[in-house]
């Protein structure tokens, strides 16, 4: 590897470890987190280079306004809640949602689950205070645990055999849904999940009653899904926040198929959060070495001048694909915040691929005391995110959110509107609230408004 180190500046796998860290865990037992280190180093990869490779080119069609990248998922996955229901609900409404934008945008849709590796949190304070008593905070469950006493609060590193173990069967579900029969667009119709009601589940319903007309129009033509994998299954990659980097470089392996190329084998897309994004900091260091598809979370603090470092250090060559910005402002400050960093991207002539996540700068605390985020802000936020881009010519090219496919009720608002009173009824996320089944099919109907009027525009200044 020294040539390749070389190469990259000084780049390995554990460079990262010379440079200011930052929201990640002391461990207390140094000799239990080697060991750990050294049997997560030898278990295999959870994805390939290959894939890592594919997914890159379609997030280049979707930075030039080719395609759509819907990446949604928990905000951390937790290991009491780990089922193959809530996987099979949440997928669900990723392939619903992918339909609602590919049908009505007319765009294929790039799906990737915030799933299968989205255990580490980064805090906005290191303890948690109740009733008078101080622990540290709960990181997520790849390192310690939600309950408030002192034991549960330190952090251990067999977690993340555990966390491998359950990212492993996730991504093994997911593979299956994938590719064996459920992802067949015929099951168009199979995707709505039982407690789905409202007019977003009859639209859905028309929708899907015309797709399916469609598909025995091309089956009667002698078009069937048995030719055509493109309708009888999907592809649909992993991705998180590379926060635990000693679970990243245990991971991140060379790509036997092109010598001297690394791959963070823990996920296909791994992101770097907008705590953790400093320059000259170990997260960064560990991003810019490796082949796959890096996410930038953007925020309010985000600098021009921060931003042109990050986009020198995460993408040398400039490949389109590389490096997706992913934009956090919360509603009412996108135009605040955005057109200065259109304005650097511009200025180098980057490619990048712009989306936007709705969530992370809409969470208040409700009268009632919950962590919760309006319905109504996230979407202002997605619509101010196309507004601007409108307005400078840019292209949006997808959009992240927190979700679920289960019943919960953490957001308030909806056209099944969640009301103050409600959060409490079913509120189950680990750390930041998510939007339910119907939420979310709500917001992909709302976005492909956005998306085919922006198209149709476009298409009309063209001609
Ligand atoms: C997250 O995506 O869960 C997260 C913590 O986001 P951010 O880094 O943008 O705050
Ligand atoms: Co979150």
């Amino acid at each position: 590897m020294a040539q390749d180190g070389a190469r990259m500046g000084g780049w390995s796998k554990s460079s990262w470890r010379a440079k200011a860290r930052v929201q990640m865990p002391d461990y207390p037992d140094q000799a239990a987190l080697n060991a750990v280190e050294a049997k997560l180093s030898r278990h295999p990869l959870l994805v390939f280079a290959g894939e890592a490779r594919t997914l890159r080119e379609e997030l280049a069609a979707a930075g030039r306004g080719e395609a759509f990248l819907l990446q949604g998922g928990d905000c951390a996955e937790s290991f009491a809640e780990f089922s193959s229901n809530s996987i099979r609900d949440t997928f669900k409404v990723m392939l619903q949602m992918a339909m609602v934008l590919t049908f009505g945008a007319k765009v294929p849709v790039v799906k990737v689950g915030r799933m299968a590796g989205q255990f580490a949190k980064p805090r906005s304070a290191p303890t948690e205070t109740i009733d008078g008593v101080e622990l540290p905070s709960y990181r997520g469950d790849i390192i310690n645990e939600l309950a408030f006493t002192p034991e549960a609060r330190i952090p251990d590193p067999a977690k993340m055999l555990e966390a491998y173990t359950q990212a492993a069967a996730t991504l093994n579900l997911l593979r299956a849904f994938s590719k064996g029969g459920f992802a067949d667009v015929h099951q168009v119709h199979q995707w709505t999940l039982d407690f789905a009601s409202g007019e977003r589940a009859a639209q859905y319903r028309d929708m899907a009653d015309r797709i399916q007309d469609t598909l025995d129009f091309l089956t009667a033509a002698g078009l069937t899904s048995d030719q055509n994998a493109e309708l009888s299954t999907v592809d649909f990659y992993t991705s998180h926040e590379a926060l635990l980097l000693e679970y990243e470089e245990a991971l991140c392996r060379e790509d036997s198929t092109h010598p001297g190329e690394m791959l963070a084998g823990s996920g296909h897309m791994i992101w770097i959060g907008d705590r953790t994004r400093q320059p000259d900091g170990a997260h960064v260091e560990f991003c810019r070495g490796v082949v796959n598809p890096i996410g930038l979370k953007c925020g309010p603090t985000t600098t021009a001048e921060d931003l042109k470092e990050l986009i020198e250090k995460l993408n040398p060559k400039n490949e389109m694909g590389r490096l997706t910005l992913i934009a956090r402002f919360g509603a009412g400050k996108v135009q605040q915040h955005l057109p200065r960093l259109i304005k650097q991207v511009q200025d180098m002539g980057a490619n990048v691929v712009w989306t936007c996540d709705a969530m992370h700068g809409n969470t208040i605390k409700s009268p009632s005391g919950y962590k919760t985020r309006p319905f109504e802000s996230v979407l202002a936020e997605v619509q101010e995110f196309f507004a601007v881009h409108r307005e400078h010519g840019t292209i949006p090219g997808g959009v992240h959110f927190e979700m679920t496919g289960q019943d919960v009720t953490e957001c308030t608002g909806g056209v099944r509107a969640v009301t103050d009173e409600d959060l409490s009824d079913r509120y189950h996320t680990a750390c930041d609230p998510r939007l339910n089944a119907s939420q979310s099919l709500e917001l992909a109907f709302l976005v492909a408004e956005e998306l085919s009027s922006l198209r149709q525009e476009r298409m009309r200044a063209a001609s």
